[in-house]
């Protein structure tokens, strides 16, 4: 499978295990030197994050490769078992890979599954075996050149004897690029471009990640139909449903990092682990505790279920003991005057441990200086059918005062989950991939019902 950065960031462990791993530091940063830190707001995002295909004149686009039914059938094979390694394979993309023989019957299928593993087509041509001689290889992105915790891919390909390559989605990272280029000098057909969209929706997190060196940041929240996030008196649990808590529990084990400020944390005393997801790993749990006062001794982030780490101020009092089973990290204070710590430097940080994706649970007022630091790329609202005319709205304060800077979004799914309607929206002004569907996308006033996952007994 295609990237280096999966090779680049060698010696990573994902940050979903307990330990955070370097940052090879070689990519320049997206922002300003003057906005790192010390700035509250990114800068708007660059109209085409991702994937911004890398022509490469050795590739070519669609031809006869593209038309053959059996080889889209293989792409989209393809697509689906990428999906299998979301919330996994983080520094790494998600990559799928379907070998067909030289009579176009599939004959072998993978998909990376954890970074330092073996890549996609490594998996594939091992079931393959010598029936990939003369064959396709399929895979959803551009397969990688150079070598890492295992060897490059092209390679792998060209000693099996593969005569042709279709590829989704050219690699975006310098040093994983160069794969098509190598398989074309070894003689092998390369194509380009199959399926594209579908393919870089399905890496969404990892392609906007790579490109904006911040980790792909989905807000999701709970509401009632009137847009309440709790009641009056501050309790919000049981506001959706036992389906839609549950669909909560498969956005955080696609998630490499679950997010909540210190608002919810003291509410809540929100656990933020993945439950009834089998095979999930759990994502690294933060806590965005400007003063280090909100995560206390026995607070349900701290059990040891999955990684924890509190960010607290540069000088801020943080007790060691306190806050036993959690690293603690130093960040900036935003330098805007809001109060808080710095949301880029925070993300900079995240994405230095190897976070690709985050999952912000909350609440308002840190969804709204997120929303405020344009550093939010998908919002996934459940909203149930209920009233509460009292409490909390969604969001808190964005920096937004007057209609004209509203921020527009494009709804790309509304799904009804059980009694309750998910509707996910991206920036309207946003290139980055579509959001995969985890049900059938539906226009909307259109509903459909989604497959319906087991039930969890908590919100959080
Ligand atoms: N229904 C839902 O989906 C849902 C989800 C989550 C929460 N909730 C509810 O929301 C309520 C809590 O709301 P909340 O807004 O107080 O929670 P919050 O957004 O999780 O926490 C807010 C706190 O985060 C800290 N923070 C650190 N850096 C920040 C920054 N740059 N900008 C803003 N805040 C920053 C601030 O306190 P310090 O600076 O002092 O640390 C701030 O007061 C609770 O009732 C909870 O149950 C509902």
């Amino acid at each position: 499978m295609g990237g280096s950065a999966r090779r680049t960031e060698t010696g990573a462990r994902s940050a979903k295990r307990s330990s955070p791993f370097p940052f090879d530091g070689k990519g320049r940063s997206p922002w300003p030197s003057s906005r790192v830190p010390g700035s509250a707001q990114f800068p708007k995002a660059p109209r085409s994050p991702c994937p911004q295909r890398q022509e490469d004149p050795v590739a070519t686009h669609a031809a006869a490769a593209t038309a053959d039914p059996a080889v889209r059938d293989a792409m989209r094979r393809a697509v689906e078992l990428a999906a299998r390694g979301l919330g996994s394979t983080s520094p790494n993309p998600v990559v799928g890979c379907v070998v067909l023989d030289a009579h176009d019957r599939p004959v072998g299928e993978g998909w990376h599954q954890r970074a330092g593993g073996p890549h996609a087509e490594v998996h594939a041509l091992a079931e393959a075996g010598d029936d990939a001689r003369g064959g396709t290889a399929v895979v959803t992105l551009e397969p990688c050149n150079h070598t890492g915790r295992t060897g490059p891919c092209a390679q792998a390909l060209i000693e099996a004897g593969i005569a042709r390559v279709v590829y989704a989605v050219a690699d975006p990272t310098p040093d994983a690029t160069g794969g098509a280029r190598a398989l074309a000098a070894a003689g092998v057909e390369v194509h380009e471009g199959l399926l594209a969209d579908e393919a870089a929706a399905g890496n969404a997190a990892w392609l906007t990640a790579v490109t904006r060196r911040r980790p792909f940041v989905v807000w999701k929240y709970a509401a009632t139909l009137d847009g309440r996030i709790a009641a009056a008196d501050g309790s919000s649990r049981w506001i959706t449903s036992g389906e839609a808590r549950a669909d909560v529990h498969r956005l955080r084990a696609e998630s490499d990092a679950v997010v909540v400020g210190s608002g919810t944390a003291r509410a809540d005393d929100p656990h933020l682990a993945v439950r009834g997801v089998p095979g999930a790993e759990q994502p690294l749990r933060v806590v965005v505790d400007t003063e280090a006062r909100a995560v206390v001794p026995g607070a349900r982030v701290l059990d040891g279920t999955g990684p924890t780490l509190v960010a607290v101020a540069e000088d801020a009092e943080a007790d060691a003991g306190d806050l036993a089973g959690a690293e603690v990290l130093r960040l900036p204070r935003a330098a805007d005057g809001r109060g808080g710590l710095d949301i880029p430097a925070l993300l900079t940080a995240l994405y230095g441990r190897g976070v690709r994706s985050v999952l912000l649970e909350g609440g308002p007022t840190l969804a709204g200086a997120f929303v405020e630091a344009r550093a939010v790329d998908r919002v996934v609202g459940y909203l149930a059918p209920v009233l509460l005319g009292e409490g909390p709205a969604a969001l808190g304060s964005a920096g937004i005062s007057t209609i004209v800077q509203a921020l527009r979004l494009t709804m790309t799914e509304s799904v009804r989950i059980g009694p309750d309607l998910r509707i996910t929206a991206v920036p309207a002004d946003s290139d980055a991939p579509a959001a995969p569907s985890a049900a059938p996308a539906v226009p909307t006033p259109t509903v459909t019902t989604a497959t319906v996952i087991p039930t969890a007994t908590e919100e959080s």
